[in-house]
């Protein structure tokens, strides 16, 4: 790791915090972190020189968004658990935080891991899995577009027209927001998918999804335990998808 950073370090709640002025991606220097036995931390950044989504795509990250990632590491038997928390109880976690900011019926979840307001995407989760010195890593970086501006495809607080708050005041409410849920459904997979459910972008509606089991069109039926999606395909049976992309058709 880079040494001449430009960081602080604190807590917030039970995590270890790191927090930097530019780095290349908070999810590498998580990853980093973790190597070096640091074993549950954040780390944040104003901004990003080499931010990623999924898929190997770019996310831009000016100042003014919330960047940062959640990194925790355990025995490889509850990776599975851990991930999946990790995965839809973060951006749960959002939801329930965007809820203080944003009228609920606007706020969205977008399979497999986006939120949106108002149609367009707020934010994203980028979640990476690494064999640690003691165990296995979980990294699930979320971007959040606060302050930062918006463009054609995607939205941001500002441009919501909400009046500012710090970012860390955001993050502080998000991590309790996920402390709460952690508490009462990290045993309960159903219950956090019942959750997710009820924010659905796609409940009832026609989608095309693309993903390594093949490409298919149909209507979404609903998540499994394990967060898989759940369709009736257009073409006869039901799918269930571990894993893609999907769009809305109607
Ligand atoms: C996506 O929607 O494709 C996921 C975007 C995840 C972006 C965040 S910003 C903080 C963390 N660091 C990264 O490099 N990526 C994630």
């Amino acid at each position: 790791m880079q040494k001449d950073y430009n960081h602080s370090e604190g807590f917030i709640r039970d995590y270890s915090l790191y927090s930097y002025k530019e780095i290349s991606s908070t999810n590498t220097v998580a990853k980093e972190l973790s190597e070096s036995g640091s074993a549950k931390g954040i780390v944040t950044a104003l901004t990003q020189s080499g931010g990623r989504g999924r898929r190997e795509r770019v996310w831009d990250s000016p100042e003014g968004g919330l960047w940062f990632s959640l990194f925790e590491t355990v025995p490889d038997e509850d990776i599975r658990k851990l991930s999946f928390f990790m995965n839809f109880g973060i951006i749960l976690a959002a939801i329930n935080t965007m809820k203080q900011y944003l009228d609920s019926d606007t706020l969205k979840v977008k399979w497999p891991n986006d939120i949106y307001a108002s149609g367009k995407k707020l934010g994203g989760v980028l979640l990476e899995t690494f064999d640690g010195p003691s165990g296995k890593t979980v990294v699930s970086g979320m971007g959040l577009n606060t302050w930062n501006g918006s463009k054609e495809n995607w939205t941001s607080l500002l441009d919501l027209g909400i009046k500012k708050v710090p970012n860390f005041e955001i993050l502080e409410k998000l991590i309790m927001n996920l402390n709460i849920l952690r508490e009462k459904l990290y045993d309960s997979s159903e219950e956090l998918m019942a959750g997710w459910e009820k924010y659905d972008l796609f409940s009832g509606k026609t989608v095309k999804v693309k993903s390594s089991q093949g490409n298919f069109e149909g209507t979404v039926k609903g998540y499994s335990s394990s967060g898989a999606l759940i369709i009736s395909a257009s073409s006869g049976g039901i799918r269930t998808i571990e894993t893609g992309e999907v769009e809305n058709v109607r």
